[in-house]
C-alpha cells in the first residue's frame, strides 16, 4: 500500500479530538498553528480557546489593542508572534476585507507565516497539496527512510520538504499533514517510540537498522548566552511600585518588567550599588534594599538563561510615576515577573 494511503489509515483510526480539527475556517486554523509554533497541544488547547473566546473573528482580533493579545499570549514566549498576529489580523480585516487568502503562494506573504504554517492553512482549508513540515514530520521521514542529513541545515530543509512533497496525498492533503504531524506526536516519538505496533515497522530503515535514537540527526545548537538580570522592586509609602516597558529588539519586547540592572555576572548588593543604572535612582530609602530570592531564578529560554534577583527597594517616593500592586496583574508581563508577583506579598 502506497505511503500516503497507510498513512491516513492510521490517522483516521487513531487521531485525537483536538478542538482545531472540528473546522476548517482559516481563521482558527492560522490562530491554532501561530499557537502550536509555540507549545505543545496540551498546553497549547487553553490558550487556543481564550483566544477564540475573546476574538471569534478575524475584526474582532484585528480591533484589539497590542496589550489585550500580549496579555491573551502571555506565557507563551516569543512574543513577537503575538505581535505578528496582531498584524496580520489588521492586514486581512482592513487591507483584505476580513477574506484569507487562499493559496499557498498568498499566505506565505504574511507576517508570522512561514512555509510550515502556509501548508497547513492551504491543505486544510483549501485542499491544497502543500506538504507542512515541522519536527514531528522531520522525525518521521528521517527514521522511515534512513535519512541523515541534519534536520537543521538548510540542505536538510529542502530534502525533507521534497520527500514530504513526493508523498503527500492529491486526493486529501488536509489529512495527509495532520496524519504526519500527529504520526509523528503519537506513535513515531521522540523517545521511546511505539515500534512493535507500527503500520512501517517492516519497511523503516531506523528499526530495521537498530538506529532509532539516532535519527533524526540535529546540529548542535549555539552555546547558551547566560545573563544576570536584578529587578527593581520599588514599594513607596503609599504603596505603589514601578512597571516599565521594555524598548528595543530582544527578547520580551513591549512586555512590561520592573526596572532592570543587568550585570555582567551574578550581583551583590556592594556590586549593585555601584551600577551607573542603579545609581541613577538615587532615593531615600526606608529599610534599604533587601534581596527577596538569595538564589538567583533561572528562566530559560532557547538561546539563553536569565539569572534573576528581585531586589526589595521600600523608598519615601518613587522614581518615576506608581502604579498600584492590584494595577501590575493588569500588564502584560514575561512569567518570571508574573511568578514573582504572583507569590510576592506585597
Ligand atoms: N502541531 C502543530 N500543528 C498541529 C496540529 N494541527 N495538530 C496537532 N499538533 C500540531
Amino acid at each position: 500500500m502506497i505511503f500516503a494511503k497507510r498513512l491516513i489509515l492510521w490517522y483516521l483510526e487513531n487521531k485525537r479530538d483536538l478542538p482545531w480539527r472540528a473546522t476548517k475556517d482559516p481563521y482558527q486554523i492560522w490562530l491554532s498553528e501561530i499557537i502550536l509554533q509555540q507549545t505543545r497541544v496540551e498546553q497549547g488547547k487553553p490558550y487556543y480557546f481564550k483566544f477564540l473566546n475573546a476574538f471569534p473573528d478575524i475584526f474582532s482580533l484585528a480591533n484589539a489593542s497590542e496589550e489585550e493579545v500580549l496579555k491573551l499570549w502571555q506565557g507563551l514566549g516569543y512574543y513577537s508572534r503575538a505581535r505578528n498576529l496582531l498584524f496580520t489580523a489588521k492586514y486581512i480585516a482592513f487591507e483584505l476585507g476580513g477574506e484569507f487568502p487562499q493559496t499557498h503562494k498568498e499566505l506565505i506573504k504574511l507576517k508570522g507565516v512561514g512555509d510550515y504554517t502556509a501548508s497547513a492553512i492551504a491543505s486544510v482549508c483549501f485542499d491544497e497539496a502543500q506538504a507542512a513540515v515541522d519536527g514531528n514530520v522531520f522525525r518521521v521521514l528521517a527514521r522511515i527512510y534512513g535519512i541523515e542529513t541534519p534536520t537543521n541545515s538548510s540542505a536538510g530543509i529542502k530534502e525533507f520538504r521534497n520527500l514530504a512533497q513526493n508523498l503527500i496525498s492529491r486526493d486529501d492533503p488536509a489529512n495527509f499533514n495532520q496524519a504526519l504531524i500527529e504520526f509523528g506526536s503519537e506513535q513515531c516519538k521522540p523517545r521511546n517510540p511505539l515500534c512493535s505496533t507500527c503500520t512501517f515497522a517492516s519497511e523503516c530503515v531506523a528499526f530495521n537498522q537498530n538506529r532509532i535514537s539516532q535519527l533524526p540527526v540535529k546540529l548542535k545548537k549555539l552555546k547558551v548566552q547566560k545573563r544576570h538580570f536584578n529587578y527593581l522592586v520599588f514599594l513607596s509609602e503609599k504603596g505603589e511600585t514601578v512597571l516599565e516597558q521594555r524598548r528595543g529588539k530582544g527578547i520580551w519586547e513591549g512586555l512590561y518588567q520592573f526596572p532592570l540592572v543587568e550585570t555582567t555576572a551574578e550581583a551583590s548588593v556592594e556590586n549593585l550599588v555601584q551600577e551607573e543604572e542603579f545609581q541613577n535612582y538615587s532615593l531615600e530609602t526606608i529599610d534599604g534594599l533587601s534581596l527577596y530570592n538569595d538564589t538567583p531564578i533561572v528562566h530559560k529560554l532557547t538561546h539563553q538563561h536569565i539569572f534573576t534577583k528581585f531586589w526589595i527597594y521600600s523608598c519615601r517616593e518613587l522614581p518615576q510615576k506608581g502604579i498600584s500592586f492590584e494595577e501590575a496583574n493588569k500588564f502584560p508581563v514575561p512569567v518570571l515577573i508574573e511568578n514573582f508577583i504572583d507569590t510576592f506579598d506585597f
